[in-house]
């Protein structure tokens, strides 16, 4: 057994590259909540494959027989509902998860020098993320899914010269039609899943090649012998690790981080069961009413809302009168992530050892963040705009008054060693 073992790992060394990436990888010790996200986000990406490759074997990629299919796919097919909740409120659950993901690494510096290449993996993701989630809801072709379609398509139209075409190309059509949820359905269940799982290797590797953050934010990789004696690896951690670096106040992923992450599924599968079994429209934010309606293209429903992790953005789209600049400001809003690690100009990563300004931009930002959320979800009407107006301002003043402060700012002293 050993010789085909050895035999096999001599031609592909796929136990040299389990004990690298997983077993042993070194962990901080002082990991906490926080950093359960990253291993629930891919449960989550997981599930999601899985109960997509289900619905995709009894649901219709047409406009005549989409509303149907998913109709039967509750009713008729065996545990077809189980499968249908399981990913619709897995569409949710990922978004919840990979926002608390990234504003792990917003409070701990993650994506500060050397991670920035890893934060940029990460915010492609979340880009195919948005774009995964946008197609799959025009499937079941309800009302919501047609006229929120209808919606975002038609903001290309804003953008000068190309707007018009751009839009027919996207379509495929001249009005939303079956040729474009034929389209969406080729992007969502192929393309961008193979996008998205390639990006999450590279988040991956890039994660691995310079080692992980953790809440203090110090580093627990020191180059070889540059604290001399008591600094040595005490651990069995993977050679790749130990050749470049004395590791300090780690523990190898495995049993430490694999029991700590179970933990971590067990409380996320409590939650997302009480949603699938008792809770599955969770009132209206994951399921939206309109969409138990067939997609009727001549009857425009009230109020249009798309659903809830998208509507911070929309907030900022709709909080500008003109078309246009809406459009541009939601694009800026995304894009002016993507610079987060250049604008960042400080040298401690833990907003625990960073200044109180540093701490009450933060605040304020998360407070805008949700609350553009809220408000994206409600009419653009008089008051409404003006908080949108306002907590916009909110948002986009974090980065400007972070690239200001962050160059000279007064930071406490950091930590030899990791608290936990
Ligand atoms: C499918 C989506 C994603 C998956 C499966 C994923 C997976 C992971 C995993 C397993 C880790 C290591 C464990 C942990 O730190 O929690 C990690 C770390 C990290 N991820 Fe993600 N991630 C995803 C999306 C994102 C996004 C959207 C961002 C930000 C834009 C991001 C930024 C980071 C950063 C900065 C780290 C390092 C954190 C640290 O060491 O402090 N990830 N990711």
């Amino acid at each position: 057994m050993e010789n085909l073992l050895n035999w096999f790992e001599k031609r592909l060394p796929v136990m040299n590259a389990y004990k690298k990436h997983l077993s042993e990888y070194p962990m901080p010790k002082n990991f906490n909540f926080w950093y359960l996200f990253g291993s629930l986000a891919m449960l989550v990406l997981v599930n999601q494959l899985l109960t997509g490759i289900w619905l995709t074997m009894s649901y219709n990629p047409s406009a005549e027989g989409a509303f149907a299919s998913i109709e039967y796919i509750m009713r008729d097919v065996e545990y077809g509902w189980l499968l249908r909740y399981m990913h619709s409120t897995g569409a949710s659950a990922f978004f919840v998860v990979i926002y608390l993901h990234m504003f792990r690494g917003l409070i701990y510096g993650s994506y500060q020098k050397p991670r920035e290449l890893l934060w940029v993996f990460g915010m492609l993701i979340f880009l195919a993320l948005m774009a995964e989630a946008f197609m799959g809801y025009l499937l079941p072709w309800g009302q919501m899914s047609y006229w929120g379609a209808q919606v975002i398509i038609s903001l290309f139209g804003a953008i000068p010269v190309i707007g018009d075409d751009l839009t027919l190309w996207i379509r495929g059509d001249f009005v939303l039609s079956g040729a474009t949820l034929n389209r969406f359905f080729a992007l969502h269940v192929v393309a961008l899943p193979i996008v998205i799982l390639l990006l999450v290797v590279l988040h991956i590797l890039a994660l691995h090649e310079v080692g992980s953050n953790n809440p203090d934010g110090i580093e627990t990789k020191l180059p070889k012998g540059a604290k001399g004696e008591g600094y040595e690896t005490q651990f069995p951690f993977h050679k790749y690790y130990t050749k470049k670096y004395d590791i300090i106040d780690s523990v190898p992923f495995h049993p430490y981080g694999t029991v700590k992450d179970l933990i971590g599924v067990a409380g996320f599968g409590i939650l997302f069961a009480y949603v699938i079994f008792f809770n599955p429209e969770m009132g209206g934010y994951f399921l939206e009413p309109p969409n138990f309606e067939a997609a009727n293209p001549i009857k425009t429903p009230d109020h249009i809302a798309p659903v809830w992790y998208f509507t911070p953005f929309y907030a900022i789209l709709r909080a500008v009168p003109d078309k246009l600049t809406g459009v541009v400001l939601m694009g800026l809003s995304i894009a002016v992530l993507f610079v987060l690690p250049w604008l960042d100009r400080c040298k401690v990563r833990s907003y625990r050892y960073r200044s109180k300004l540093h701490l009450a931009n933060i605040v304020q930002f998360v407070i805008s963040f949700i609350a553009l959320g809220v408000l994206g979800t409600l009419p653009a009407t008089g008051l409404y705009t003006l908080l949108a107006q306002i907590f916009s301002f909110g948002y986009f003043m974090f980065f400007v008054l972070l690239f200001v402060y962050s160059k000279n700012e007064v930071t406490k002293p950091l930590p030899e060693r990791v608290n936990y």
